[in-house]
């Protein structure tokens, strides 16, 4: 990537505009999370609710102190998983919009592991919001043109197709006993491995944005199927035939960052009349994927 349009990039920022930004696990529609007119337009353009807060990316632990209190076992788990898939929820400082929080005490911090995305936050010197750069309830971006499909006049930094390929998880660090809001590719498991025991899901407190129908593909979209149906395209994953397939070898982290790109593949084909999708074991990585299934297959 050229430095000219990483500049650019970085002054659009400092003009209170948006931009579209890679990170290892979406694409991004970010902007200056210390300016609450671009925060509003985030809310405007995504046709975000505004009770669903938006999380913040640093460049660093520093500027991640600067803006959220870590308590040690917090600065343990950054020590681990950063920078990566990791979102902590952790107590704010009252530096950012305040729509950024939606009203909320906590603030959602991560450091992300992408060059680009790393670069464009040390040169504005400030915090980035970023929620994933799709409409709300749509399909996730994991490349540059999934981002400019839904935002045709934005900058976009072309970094490639992502790495991860799901959002990241989340984990509540603002309670006395941490909890997962959202999973992600780093798993329960991974977490604990660092945090001794959790939460359990159901008593923790959800991100508000889990509550909501989410990652919606304009096709139906059918679970743990065998096969498919008649005009079904069948999104595989292991050996056997499928229109698609998530991982021929069965690898559930090949699978996750394969995810989206044919899901957005198969509903933007013209030629399905639904999408089922092969199953997916419920273990690790397979409890992120399924996630994401599970609210992809919710019909309002
Ligand atoms: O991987 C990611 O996390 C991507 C990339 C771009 O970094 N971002 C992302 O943002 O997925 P978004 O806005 O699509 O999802 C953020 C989630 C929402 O479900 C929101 O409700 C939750 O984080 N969240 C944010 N702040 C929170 C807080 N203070 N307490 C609880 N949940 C929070
Ligand atoms: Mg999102």
């Amino acid at each position: 990537m050229s430095s000219k349009i990483l500049q650019e990039a970085v002054e659009t920022l400092r003009s209170g505009e948006l931009i579209g930004l890679p990170t290892e696990t979406v694409y991004g529609l970010a902007c200056d999370a210390t300016n609450g007119v671009a925060v509003a337009k985030i809310y405007q353009r995504k046709q975000r609710p505004s009770f669903n807060p938006l999380i913040i990316h640093v460049s660093d632990i520093a500027m991640a102190q600067e803006y959220g209190t870590f308590s040690s076992a917090a600065l343990k788990l950054a020590d681990h998983y950063w920078p990566g898939p990791v979102t902590m929820v952790v107590p704010g400082k009252g530096k950012v919009s305040e729509l950024v929080s939606a009203g909320l005490e906590t603030i959602g911090i991560r450091m992300p592991n992408h060059q680009v995305a790393r670069h464009i936050i040390k040169d504005l010197g400030r915090p980035i919001a970023a929620p994933s750069a799709n409409v709300s309830g749509f399909l996730s971006p994991t490349a540059a043109d999934h981002v400019k499909q839904s935002f045709p006049d934005l900058l976009v930094l072309d970094g490639g197709p992502t790495d991860v390929g799901l959002e990241s998880t989340i984990v509540d660090m603002s309670t006395a006993q941490p909890a997962i809001l959202r999973a992600g590719v780093i798993t329960e498991e991974q977490v604990e491995a660092v945090l001794g025991p959790l939460a359990a899901a159901a008593e923790g407190i959800k991100a508000p944005g889990q509550l909501l129908r989410h990652y919606a593909t304009n096709l139906p979209l059918r679970m743990d199927a065998d096969v498919p149906q008649k005009g079904e395209a069948f999104l595989g994953f292991g050996d056997g035939p499928a229109t698609q397939n998530l991982s021929q070898s069965g690898d559930l982290l090949e699978a996750a960052a394969n995810l989206f790109k044919m899901l957005h593949i198969l509903d933007d084909s013209d030629k399905y009349a639904g999408i089922a999708v092969a199953r997916i074991p419920d273990t690790g990585v397979g409890v992120a994927i399924n996630d994401r299934l599970r609210r992809a297959s919710e019909r309002e």
